[in-house]
């Protein structure tokens, strides 16, 4: 399914309405990867998924460190979400120690991962697949593929 979303407002709107529609499968955590140029929106989009999720501190762009991990109140259906970046990683092996084989056996983890070319030799399907491109009126087209 594709979409252009004129504005950031768009874009966050988008990321709730997606929001709503997740529910975890059984046995496996629910994987979502953003992928796009830099600046595409992969972060402003999980900024607002997360804040759809009720997550009230502030999300911001886990490049440096890596891994964040935000702890889900009892009126949402998953118990974490996991927002990775995976943009300074060059293997798959590497996600290994960010715990994540661990984090993907938890059928209540919501994964969001950035930048998923970098480690696409080590992750599992099911995932949904979101592409993010930059329009040159500042727009965005967003791209979903169930895998
Ligand atoms: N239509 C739009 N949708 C989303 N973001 C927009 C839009 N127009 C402008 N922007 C701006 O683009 C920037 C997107 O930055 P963001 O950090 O989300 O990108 P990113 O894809 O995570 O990049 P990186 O690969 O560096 O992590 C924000 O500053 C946002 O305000
Ligand atoms: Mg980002």
């Amino acid at each position: 399914m594709q979409k252009n979303l004129p504005t950031l407002s768009e874009l966050e709107s988008e990321a709730r309405d997606f929001a709503k529609t997740l529910a975890p499968t059984d046995g496996t955590a629910t994987l979502i990867t953003l992928s796009g140029e830099l600046g595409a929106g992969k972060t402003a989009f999980t900024k607002a998924l997360a804040k759809a999720l009720g997550v009230e501190d502030a999300v911001t762009s886990p490049t440096f460190v890596l891994e964040k991990i935000y702890v889900l109140g009892e009126s949402v259906p998953f118990t974490r979400l996991i927002h990775i970046d995976a943009y300074r990683l060059k293997e798959g092996k590497e996600l290994g120690a960010l715990g994540f084989d661990e984090a993907m056996r938890e059928e209540k983890n919501l994964i969001i991962l950035e930048w998923p070319e970098q480690v696409d030799d080590a992750l599992p399907l099911p995932a949904i697949r979101i592409r993010l491109e930059p329009q040159a009126d500042g727009s965005r087209t967003i791209t979903y593929t169930h895998e």
